[in-house]
């Protein structure tokens, strides 16, 4: 049985849900944001260490303001109204990313709630804002004084933790979209048509169930 540290998603397909059910494209986020609290409660029964999710990548600045403006109210209504369900639930946030772009406002509640989570054992919860990972890995590269893959990855921002062992990608399309390139180089993928507000934690369970029994060789035979 293969051990579970980490799984990341892809959480595509939020725009579509919205208009398929005769709403905007936002209805589809507000959705989105429901999937995401129920599968870290899932993952934390299920006893998974650590979630990534992309939120909002390098490129999604691309959008029309209004939508991104948008997504980025639902994240800080989110932490500011509900950092208490975050904290009783032992979630550590971790934000991977480049903050510096953001709002002021929404800086400062995602710095707020990584400092009261950050004594949090239960999971920990990536959240890749403004992140892209051609970025991220220019930016390693430059900070490495000895290039070596042991000193570049502390200079990722997933350093102190271990590389996802599974991608979930929602919503139909079989591409990585610009995330974590090197950190996925092992993982197991799973590309689902569902788009992510429909995801669920029977879903979850399947997906790790299958991880489990799958054989991982990293090379070997
Ligand atoms: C993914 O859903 C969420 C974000 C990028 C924030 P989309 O907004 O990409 O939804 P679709 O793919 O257009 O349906
Ligand atoms: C990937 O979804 C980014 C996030 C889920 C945050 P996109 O909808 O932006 O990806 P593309 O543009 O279809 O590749
Ligand atoms: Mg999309």
């Amino acid at each position: 049985m293969n051990k579970l540290n980490h799984i990341a998603f892809i959480m595509d397909g939020n725009g579509r849900w919205g208009k398929k059910n005769n709403k905007g494209r936002n209805y589809g986020h507000i959705k989105g944001v429901e999937t995401v609290k129920r599968i870290v409660k899932s993952s934390i029964i299920l006893k998974v260490p650590i979630l990534t999710f992309y939120v909002f990548s390098s490129e999604n600045w691309k959008r029309p303001k209004t939508e991104i403006n948008f997504l980025f109210k639902i994240i800080s209504n989110y932490f500011s109204k509900e950092i208490d369900s975050v904290i009783s639930q032992g979630i550590r946030i971790n934000i991977i990313g480049e903050l510096k772009k953001l709002s002021p406002e929404l800086k400062k509640v995602l710095k707020k709630s990584i400092q009261l989570t950050k004594k949090n054992k239960k999971i920990i919860v990536n959240l890749a804002i403004n992140y892209g990972s051609k970025n991220e890995i220019i930016h390693a590269a430059k900070n490495t004084k000895k290039l070596n893959i042991r000193n570049f990855e502390k200079n990722l921002f997933t350093k102190h933790m271990p590389n996802p062992d599974i991608l979930i990608r929602t919503g139909g399309h079989k591409r990585l979209s610009n995330f974590m390139l090197w950190q996925l180089a092992y993982a197991e993928f799973f590309f689902l048509k569902k788009l992510w507000p429909d995801f669920n934690s029977s879903d979850l369970i399947k997906i790790i169930k299958k991880f489990k029994s799958s054989k991982r060789n990293f090379g070997a035979i």
